[in-house]
């Protein structure tokens, strides 16, 4: 049976230049890149070689690029980091409701310090309005963190007005890139963000990596990694070098694919595989921002159906997808992304998402169609919830 991952946005399999990279200093580069002796210089090489491939993919200047151990730590470091550093004495921050648990956990802890968080509301589309942002900063506000993608329904934020907005008001931006970086492009020497979180496993390298890009001539951040000043004391702890060297390889073959026009092959793929599941299945819908929406993402909920149900009902078939509902998230609560965008929770508990990669084929699209018809076919027979064929009423 040949699998079909279409998971992607949870996490991507190592490229295989990613690893071919990444094995032979496991085996033989181990040297500590602030050694002097040969095996530290190499390791130095490495390194700077990665930061440069890292900085080319966003269109930053290596110096610009801190690594750190995913995106989940650059997006802590983005927000303590500003909230604790030297020269801040402000407390209010602007962010949205349907942020990752990366950028709402810390801000839900900065709450429990005294400082002062504002959430703003998303359309059905799942995006924040611009002039929203901008009617809520104060001369307090120190921060802005808004995502570039949301990781669920893919919908992209107009980040460049947002940043345009903040920026007037000398206030600091942030933008959680984690899924969007090697999926769209991105340059930031022409977009107003003087934050930016990435995240390698979502772009085809190595889990337990990632960068924080921060804007030459902003403030200092206070660290919140303290240790032997390495990334130019702006991140303490030896640095992860096969991980990031693997990071690297996979940013430049992400840059690589862009340049080839694999983004089309992308969004034709997913725009299929919608079309297809409309003529297949009545009653199913489309959330997220269907014209500003990530190539790869695909979120609909299917009336009367069961998400769980079909995931499990896909799984078996070699399919892999994942749902927004209560039981999945492990929280005992229902998509908080959807619920943001006011879905109903019935029609949260029916999403399921696919998220396609460059392994991927139209093919697969026909394949994971045909079951997923059938897998919700069978579903709703036995839901009293969902009207059936000749009933009366
Ligand atoms: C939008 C977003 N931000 C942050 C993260 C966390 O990244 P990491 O898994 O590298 O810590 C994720 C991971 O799912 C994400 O989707």
């Amino acid at each position: 049976m040949r699998k079909i991952y279409l998971d992607h946005n949870a996490t991507t399999p190592v490229s295989r230049e990613a690893l071919d990279v990444m094995l032979p200093i496991f085996k033989d580069g181990f040297g500590n890149p602030s050694s002097v002796h040969s095996e530290g210089r190499a390791a130095r090489v490495r390194l700077d070689e990665a930061r440069e491939q890292v900085a080319g993919l966003i269109g930053a200047q290596s110096s610009e690029v801190v690594f750190t151990s995913g995106g989940s730590e650059s997006n802590n470091f983005a927000i303590f980091g500003t909230a604790f550093a030297p020269d801040n004495n402000k407390r209010h921050i602007v962010t949205c409701e349907v942020e990752h648990a990366a950028i709402l956990n810390p801000l839900k802890q900065l709450e429990g310090q005294g400082f002062q968080v504002e959430r703003l509301p998303v359309s059905r589309a799942g995006r924040v309005d611009p002039e929203r942002v901008k009617n809520a900063l104060t001369d307090a506000t120190l921060l802005v963190t808004i995502q570039h993608a949301n990781s669920e329904v893919g919908t992209l934020h107009d980040i460049a007005r947002i940043g345009e907005c903040v920026r007037n008001k000398g206030i600091l931006f942030h933008t959680d890139a984690v899924q969007s970086v090697g999926k769209v492009p991105i340059d930031v020497s022409n977009l107003p963000v003087d934050l930016l979180s990435m995240s390698s496993h979502k772009l085809y390298g190595p889990k337990g990596v990632g960068a924080l890009f921060i804007r030459r001539g902003t403030p200092t951040l206070f660290s919140p990694v303290c240790g032997g000043g390495q990334e130019k004391k702006r991140r303490g702890g030896t640095e992860n070098v096969p991980g990031i060297v693997g990071f690297g390889k996979a940013c430049q073959m992400a840059k690589e694919r862009i340049d080839r026009g694999e983004l089309e092959r992308l969004t034709e793929m997913r725009d299929q595989l919608w079309e297809k599941i409309e003529q297949s299945v009545l009653g199913a819908e489309l959330f997220g921002c269907p014209d500003n929406r990530l190539p790869n993402t695909l979120s609909c909920g299917f009336e009367g159906a069961d998400g769980d149900t079909l995931l499990i009902a896909l799984d078996m078939e070699g399919i892999s997808v994942s749902t927004g509902s209560a039981c999945s998230s492990g929280t005992g609560m229902p998509s908080p992304v959807l619920t943001a965008m006011r879905v109903p929770v019935e029609k949260i508990n029916s999403s399921i998402r696919f998220s396609l990669g460059w392994g991927n084929t139209l093919a697969d699209m026909d394949r994971v169609v045909e079951i997923l018809a059938k897998a919700i076919q069978q579903n709703r027979e036995k839901s009293p919830a969902y009207p059936q064929a000749g009933s009366i009423d």
